[in-house]
């Protein structure tokens, strides 16, 4: 791997991660009153994207990214990620579905996603959302300066492994900046003390995706959308962060989240 540059970030870059944050951030709270029975998600898809670029005046980074077809990425029930919008797909009751979205602000990118379940879910399709949720908080409460990147893959282990889960391994977390993706590579499972030592000004995603079955993926024929090989449930949430000495900065935090657990 060769590094082109530094991966700690000047204070202008960061502030301005923090604005494209906090947009993709946006984008997800708007999308809520969308996220219905019925709704296709293309139309989910059309709703982002004039957002996003008629009232944000920013970038949806997916579109045409190597080839990517769509603004935002719709992944629903066993689609891993990368699922595209379509108009024939339909949520329908009890569906789950991940929507992300990756803005860009003068040259900085924002990276972000959640999941919602649709109508009344079974207990299953409320359980891995939220196991999917306490295994990015518990990655994001052990990133600090000096921290190891093994230490976060070995948290979200953690969370998940108890729980009779499995950790996807062929997709992960990734440095982002003014680039969509870069160094370091952020796994989802890991051992404590290993790996790249985080430091003050760094910048990345973590984005686990667990499954109700096996780990394992598989890519459809359009070469993008990733599912899981049983067809079991997979869900995801992601956020984008900063490190600081004492912890990280979030940039992607919505209103609802209660991210006060990082500085306890
Ligand atoms: N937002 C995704 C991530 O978290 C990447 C999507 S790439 C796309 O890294 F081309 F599928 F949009
Ligand atoms: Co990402
Ligand atoms: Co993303």
């Amino acid at each position: 791997m060769m590094t082109k540059k530094s991966l700690i970030q000047s204070p202008e870059a960061i502030e301005k991660m923090r604005i494209a944050g906090k947009l993709a951030s946006d984008v997800l709270v708007m999308l809520d009153q969308h996220v219905k029975v019925g709704v296709s998600t293309e139309a989910l898809n059309q709703i982002a994207h004039d957002y996003i670029v008629n009232e944000q005046g920013a970038i949806p980074a997916p579109l045409n990214y190597h080839g990517f077809p769509k603004s935002i990425c719709t992944s629903v029930n066993h689609v891993v990620c990368h699922g595209i919008p379509s108009e024939s797909k339909l949520l329908k009751d009890g569906d789950i579905i991940n929507i992300d979205v990756t803005v860009i602000k003068d040259g900085y990118y924002g990276d972000t996603s959640k999941m919602w379940v649709v109508g009344n879910g079974s207990i299953m399709a409320e359980r891995i959302c939220k196991v999917a949720q306490d295994a990015l908080y518990a990655g994001m409460k052990v990133v600090k300066d000096g921290a190891r990147l093994g230490d976060i893959g070995a948290a979200i282990q953690e969370v998940v492994e108890p729980e009779r889960f499995s950790i996807v391994r062929e997709f992960c977390g990734h440095g982002i900046s003014d680039e969509f993706h870069h160094e370091p590579q952020v796994m989802h499972y890991g051992k404590k003390g290993t790996g790249f030592e985080l430091k003050t000004g760094m910048t990345f995603t973590i984005e686990p995706m667990i499954n109700q079955g096996v780990w394992q993926t598989k890519i459809l024929g359009d070469g993008w959308t990733a599912i899981t090989k049983d067809r079991k449930l997979s869900a995801q949430w992601e956020h984008t962060l900063v490190v600081t000495d004492n912890g990280c900065e979030v940039f992607t935090t919505r209103p609802e989240e209660d991210l006060s657990f990082l500085t306890q």
